[in-house]
């Protein structure tokens, strides 16, 4: 390597860098909104303390699965001491009327795609 080749190898290096780098740094202070969740308007609660709904509403949804097909057993009762009847369409969606304005918001969101809809059924959504 010659002296005065040194300047366009480290001018190239510099280049390459900020290039290879440009998908961390254009995103620093950027964030893309959060989602917006269509509440229901007619209840207060969920089947859970929000919190909980908001982190383990899959966990609840297996445990619901499994009681319904493994032990036949429908009825969920709640921290407020409501029955539910544990079915994901007719129960959770029965509430969260439209799907895409509630479950579809967050899971785009964070780009989680539920395969429960290829068999299970959901109400009409808007688009
Ligand atoms: C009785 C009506 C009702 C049923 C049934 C119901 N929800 Fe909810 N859900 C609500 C309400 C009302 C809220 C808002 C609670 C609050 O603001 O404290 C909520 C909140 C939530 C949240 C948190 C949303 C947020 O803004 O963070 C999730 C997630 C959720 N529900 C999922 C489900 C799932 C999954 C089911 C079925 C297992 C279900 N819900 C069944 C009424 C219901
Ligand atoms: C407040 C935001 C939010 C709402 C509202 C919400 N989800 Fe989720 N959901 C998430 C997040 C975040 C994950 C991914 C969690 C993870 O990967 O650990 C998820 C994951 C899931 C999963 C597991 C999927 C997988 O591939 O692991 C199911 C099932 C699910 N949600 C069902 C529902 C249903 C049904 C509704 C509507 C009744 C709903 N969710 C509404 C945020 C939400
Ligand atoms: C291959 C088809 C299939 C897929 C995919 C599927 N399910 Fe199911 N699910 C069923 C069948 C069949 C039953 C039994 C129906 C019954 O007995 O009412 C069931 C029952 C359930 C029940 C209790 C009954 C009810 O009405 O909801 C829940 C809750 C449930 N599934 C949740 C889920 C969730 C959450 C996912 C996605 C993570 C999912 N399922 C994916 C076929 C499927």
């Amino acid at each position: 390597m010659q002296i005065k080749d040194r300047p366009i190898i480290i001018a190239g290096i510099l280049i390459f860098l900020a290039i290879f780098t440009f998908p961390l740094w254009s995103a620093m202070g950027k964030t893309a909104p959060e989602p917006k969740v269509e509440l229901p308007k007619d209840v207060k609660e969920c089947v859970a303390p929000k919190d909980y709904m908001r982190t383990s509403h899959m966990q609840l949804l297996n445990e619901w699965r499994d009681s319904v097909v493994r032990d036949g057993n429908r009825v969920f009762v709640a921290f407020n001491g409501k029955q539910h009847n544990m079915s994901l369409t007719s129960e959770c969606l029965r509430c969260h009327t439209d799907k895409a304005k509630f479950c579809d918001q967050c899971h785009n969101y964070t780009g989680v795609n539920p395969f429960c809809w290829d068999c299970h059924t959901y109400p009409k959504e808007s688009k």
